[in-house]
């Protein structure tokens, strides 16, 4: 970055503040119902919320109603929301059709702990989708990747596994390492440190979780040559840090290096899943790993996950020498929402159409930030986009932490003011579901154009 590029950047950045410090005042204003409704929930509720992601400054919004792509807090404020449920409402807020489904199957009951038709229709949908003849289904992202992770030890027989940093995969104990851990405890750029991002994490499961950078093969194969690792959990397209994308030839690197290495590759599909396209991102990438999770996107809304892979690793499960529980599994509302969201919601046509206006509302952002010649870019990747506030694309968690923070959360503040919702932690992205219109789509592009006007008067 040249001299006068940086003294640009910082002329942006003084004025980014000025305007998060307005916009906090405007918020305040405006969301007291939400601020008094979250004084209440702070009294039963550790920080006032029921998953510690949902917390932020000064206080939340708290939603009264949800609908299409459009939200209501408690104030009346109405929101587009471009979050929706982090990724999980491709189908949009209650889809006619996953409505009907849920409606019908609740006149049926909604838990048998007996199996149900619903469970092999959905598992054949998801054969279909994804090339694995075997699949189960959880509850959650964090039962998918914690039962893949398991049954690749089972498989292997090994205990190590590896994973990248800056990678969220949920939040049980093995893969809450290093998921956005403080650089100064981080250590060497290709070779970090495992650090934990919660208390109650034992040493053990520290010292069984290695970390590598994401984009570099080498790094790994570094450590699948000198430790028996059982499993190489990664989202083949980041989406926990903006949208990072895999550099050519990455994941083919990482597929013939697993193999060499007898370790069981996972694509933590969780939130790629069906955002990238039908097959995901296994299918739109071309490189098959030995396991997949899944979760948020094939659930229309309801709390769903599931985990698939070849025959010879799910076969375990068959035989019983690993094994997968869960009382709500297949949960018949829960199975009927996903019947629903893949048959009738997210259909080929209705992916393909979602994924192309995201395509336009990534092109109108483009353009803003190039005529105004902002240190930003665009990043797409399905039916989900992003502004990452650096001029140099991220190719890792260590250039993610150099993007600036400061000019992404004024922007965050002064598209709340204006009905723009988006994920609070700054590390996500936008989602186009099915249910958003080309207004709705295109609303971001005009409010970040006013942003910019601001941000560059
Ligand atoms: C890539 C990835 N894997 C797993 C999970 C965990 O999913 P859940 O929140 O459903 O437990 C998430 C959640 O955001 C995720 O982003």
């Amino acid at each position: 970055m040249s001299v006068t590029d940086s003294t640009h950047t910082s002329e942006l950045v003084a004025r980014a503040k000025e305007i998060t410090e307005r916009e906090l005042v405007i918020y305040s204003e405006r969301t007291k119902g939400s601020q008094a409704a979250t004084e209440r929930a702070r009294k039963v509720l550790p920080a006032g919320v029921p998953s510690s992601f949902q917390a932020y400054d000064p206080h939340p919004i708290v939603v009264r109603h949800a609908s299409g792509s459009h939200m209501v807090d408690v104030d009346g404020n109405e929101y587009v929301d471009y979050d929706m449920g982090f990724g999980a409402l491709f189908a949009g807020h209650m889809h006619p059709a996953v409505k009907r489904a849920v409606e019908a199957q609740l006149s049926e009951g909604t838990l048998y702990v007996t199996p149900c038709e619903l469970d092999a229709d959905v598992a054949e949908l998801l054969a279909e989708r994804y090339g694995f003849p075997m699949w189960r289904p959880t509850n959650s992202g964090t039962e998918a990747t914690m039962d893949a992770i398991r049954l690749a030890r089972g498989v292997t027989k090994r205990e190590k596994l590896v994973k990248v940093e800056g990678g969220y995969h949920g939040h049980h104990d093995e893969v809450m390492i290093s998921n956005k851990p403080d650089l100064a405890d981080a250590g060497p750029a290709d070779a970090p440190h495992s650090i934990p991002q919660s208390g109650g994490i034992t040493q053990g499961t520290i010292d069984d979780v290695i970390v590598v950078p994401y984009n570099d093969a080498d790094a790994l194969e570094r450590v699948l040559r000198n430790e028996d690792v059982a499993a190489f959990i990664v989202e083949p397209v980041m989406e926990n840090i903006g949208i990072c994308l895999p550099q050519p030839g990455y994941l083919e690197a990482v597929r013939e290096i697993c193999s060499k290495y007898g370790t069981l590759l996972i694509f933590d599909e969780v939130k790629t899943g069906i955002t990238a396209g039908v097959g995901g991102a296994t299918k739109a990438l071309g490189v098959t790993p030995d396991l997949i999770t899944l979760a948020k996107s094939i659930g229309g809304g309801f709390p769903v996950g599931a985990f698939g892979g070849k025959a010879e690793y799910m076969d375990l499960i068959t035989t019983g020498e690993v094994l997968h529980l869960g009382t709500y599994n297949g949960n018949p509302l829960v199975m009927a929402a996903a019947k629903a969201t893949l048959t009738e919601a997210c259909t080929a046509e209705a992916v393909g159409e979602a994924i192309a206006r995201n395509h336009r509302l990534v092109g109108a952002c483009q353009q803003i930030i190039d005529d105004a010649g902002l240190p930003a870019h665009t990043v797409e990747f399905g039916a989900k986009g992003c502004i990452t506030w650096s001029p140099e694309p991220v190719t890792n968690y260590r250039d993610y932490k150099a993007t600036d923070f400061d000019l992404a959360f004024a922007q965050w503040m002064h598209g709340i003011n204006r009905g723009i919702l988006l994920p609070p932690g700054l590390d996500e992205q936008w989602l186009i579901s099915v249910m958003h219109s080309e207004d709705d789509a295109m609303r971001y592009a005009d409010v970040f154009s006013e942003f910019v006007d601001e941000l560059t008067a």
